[in-house]
């Protein structure tokens, strides 16, 4: 086992020229209404995706288990949505019910492929700790696979310490105490990421309705000229 110093990176999967996710992405907190979307993001995800979130290669039934079993009372869910209202990354925060290790929790998170490379990842990953503060958690965990390069960069930013152990790796993170400041951010965040939400859920509404209606206007102007001698 070996802890590992700072590499340079090679990004040769990274969609480099994409663009960042600005600083205040809306990360809502998920609660088991969103069951199906977490369930359908997961289900997007590539088998090899599958294979680095989950560290095997989960299928269907096994995502479907996963989701179900999904404790929203005990964990913490967190989610970033497009305007589309499709959950594009999401992460789940379990805290440990481990009598030796009551303050410690254990990170995971997917984003799809097209969201990729925007800084989701590192966005949920900072939110995960700022909650994780918050609930006395003083060590964060993320197991991941050793050739998971994106993941450990992540980990490694925010000064976890990664330890690798052949094709396996652990990053933890200690974490200071939680103060007035990291509550009142939390805070904030959550009320961005709700009236972000809300704001796209009008907005899509009101663009389904507009199709609709074109849909219409389609169908009549075609009933017209067909009727028309
Ligand atoms: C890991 C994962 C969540 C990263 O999501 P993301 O939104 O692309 O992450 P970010 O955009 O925040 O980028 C992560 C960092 O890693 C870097 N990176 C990406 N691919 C890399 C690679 N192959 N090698 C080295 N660094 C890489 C990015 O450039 C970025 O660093 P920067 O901010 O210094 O530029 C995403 O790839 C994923 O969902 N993978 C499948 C599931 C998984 O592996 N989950 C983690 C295990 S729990």
């Amino acid at each position: 086992m070996s802890i590992q110093q700072s590499a340079p990176k090679s990004r040769n999967d990274t969609p480099l020229q994409r663009e960042r996710a600005p600083l205040a992405v809306p990360i809502r907190s998920l609660g088991a209404n969103h069951r199906e979307r977490i369930a359908g993001h997961l289900l997007a995800l590539e088998p090899h995706d599958r294979y680095l979130r989950f560290g095997y290669p989960a299928n269907d039934e096994q995502i479907r288990r996963y989701v179900d079993r999904l404790d929203f009372e005990h964990d913490e869910l967190f989610g970033i949505y497009n305007r589309d209202l499709t959950l594009i990354a999401m992460a789940h925060l379990a805290f440990s019910v481990s009598p030796e290790c009551k303050s410690c929790a254990e990170f995971g998170v997917s984003v799809l492929g097209r969201a990729r490379g925007r800084g989701f990842g590192s966005r949920l990953f900072e939110r995960a700790i700022l909650h994780a503060r918050n609930e006395g958690v003083q060590l964060m965990f993320v197991h991941v696979l050793s050739e998971n390069a994106a993941m450990i960069n992540i980990a490694r930013k925010a000064g976890a310490t990664v330890v690798r152990d052949g094709p396996e790796t652990e990053a933890y993170l200690r974490l200071p105490e939680a103060d007035f400041d990291s509550h009142l951010h939390a805070l904030l965040d959550q009320q961005l990421a709700e009236m972000d939400y809300s704001l796209k859920a009008q907005v899509k509404v009101f663009r389904d309705w507009l199709q609709a209606v074109q849909e219409i206007r389609q169908g009549v102007r075609e009933g017209r000229s067909q009727s028309s001698p």
